[in-house]
């Protein structure tokens, strides 16, 4: 089978990064290369020596760029990249002054085809290669994000929006509306080429315990499947969860209680937590996702993101484009960075990239076969210029570790650091 060999600076983890020790997990070779073999990574370790072993092999000379594990984005919403970074409102307010509108033009395929394609296409030019996404209520809307992805080979996750209240007529549906249509395209979708169905309720201020309870039995129905949602962002939404269901225990009682609480469970911000809703999440072994762009702008708070994890819960990085302000996952990574800076945790740049790829694939329970540059894993990779502007050039020059070398890539980089990615062992 067709081998190709990368050659630059390679760093990956063998290990966990965010708690303990990460230098145990770290693997960093200066004069490193990547072996890919048929879309996987056959091996990585010393340029000379995989050069020696795999003479025939076409090579690409990367020089002094970093290869790394392709970034992935746990949480993020297609249908809002027209609108990213429109001005002045918090959460529910932001909801229904631009992002209902905007969701509400799902309903025609061609402008779910072209927004979900520019969107995979900005993801990629930002070194994201992987994207789980909300879709809107349209059926069309998930056709066209699964089908744009299959035509970039691209390993994503996403799943219809359900919304049976608090949501403009446009943007309904029901409780065995939203049952139906979720079955028929996980049916179509799941598993097709590298597509994974997530069943998506919003949150839970618009679905109705009814519609809660039909999307948890459709879970009970798919087990594999994941499960996204929106978890204790702001306050007056929690307030409003509070109205709404009054004899849930707290936010996380209103899906526990309706079949919506697992392993394969993915609960977006999770920023104002009580005690309950950390030890059951952690109980089963679900996933919170920090979205730390989307929480400084919509000014939602200051994710704990030490604390969680040494609780013991797996936890995603994630841009919530277009709550987040960025498409860039080296942005979230710095946003992620400067929330620790205010709760007083200095996260390593280690840290920010294990969480940006490992930490993220294992939020998706796709550890091991994607964010990992080690054999077996999917070669999905970004290809980073660590002197990508003057700016960064004239930093990163007085290095004198890979660390001291990312670190200004991660806090000022864009879409300019990104010199090349492979899907599948394909440069895109
Ligand atoms: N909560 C419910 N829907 C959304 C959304 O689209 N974005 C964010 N940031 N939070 C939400
Ligand atoms: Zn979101």
């Amino acid at each position: 089978m067709a081998q190709q060999l990368l050659l630059g600076q390679t760093l990956g983890f063998a290990g966990p990064a965010l708690t303990g020790d990460w230098t145990d997990a770290v693997r960093y070779e200066r004069h490193g290369a990547v072996l890919i073999e048929g879309g996987r990574i056959a091996a990585v370790g010393s340029a000379d020596l995989l050069r020696a072993a795999h003479p025939d092999a076409p090579v690409t000379d990367y020089g002094a760029a970093l290869i790394s594990a392709g970034f992935v984005d746990a949480h993020m919403h297609y249908p809002q990249t027209g609108m990213i970074a429109s001005w002045g409102k918090q959460l529910i307010d932001w909801l229904n002054t631009y992002t209902f509108p905007e969701e509400s033009r799902f309903g025609d395929p061609a402008y779910a085809a072209d927004v979900a394609a520019r969107t995979l296409d900005l993801a990629l030019d930002h070194g994201t290669t992987t994207l789980t996404s909300f879709c809107t209520i349209h059926l069309a809307s998930v056709d066209a994000f699964f089908t744009a992805a299959g035509a970039r080979n691209m390993a994503v996750v996403a799943g219809k929006t359900c919304m049976d209240r608090n949501a403009p007529d446009t943007l309904r549906d029901t409780a065995q509306g939203a049952y139906d249509d979720s079955k028929s395209l996980l049916d179509k979708w799941h598993g097709t080429g590298r597509a994974q169905y997530a069943i998506t309720p919003r949150f839970s201020p618009t679905s109705t315990a009814e519609q809660l309870a039909a999307l948890g039995a459709l879970w009970a129905e798919y087990p594999d499947c994941l499960m996204q949602t929106h978890l204790s962002e702001q306050q007056p939404e929690i307030a409003w969860v509070r109205d709404l269901f009054p004899h849930a225990r707290d936010y996380l009682d209103t899906y526990e209680r309706h079949g919506l609480l697992g392993a394969r469970g993915l609960y977006g911000h999770a920023i104002h937590l009580e005690p309950r809703e950390v030890d059951r999440l952690t109980e089963v072994g679900a996933a919170v996702v920090h979205c730390p762009t989307s929480n400084t702008f919509i000014g939602s708070g200051l994710f704990d993101l030490m604390g969680l994890a040494q609780a013991g819960l797996r936890i995603g990085l994630a841009t919530d484009t277009g709550g987040g302000s960025s498409f860039s996952m080296l942005r979230t990574m710095a946003a992620a960075y400067e929330i620790g800076q205010l709760r007083g945790v200095a996260l390593h740049p280690a840290q920010l990239l294990w969480l940006a790829t490992e930490g993220s694939a294992q939020s998706l329970h796709m550890g091991g076969q994607i964010g990992h540059l080690g054999v077996g894993a999917m070669a999905d990779l970004v290809v980073l210029d660590l002197a990508s502007t003057p700016a960064i050039a004239q930093r990163s020059a007085r290095a004198n570790d890979i660390w001291d070398a990312l670190f200004p890539t991660i806090m000022m980089g864009d879409d300019r650091a990104v010199r090349a990615v492979w899907i599948a062992g394909q440069r895109r």
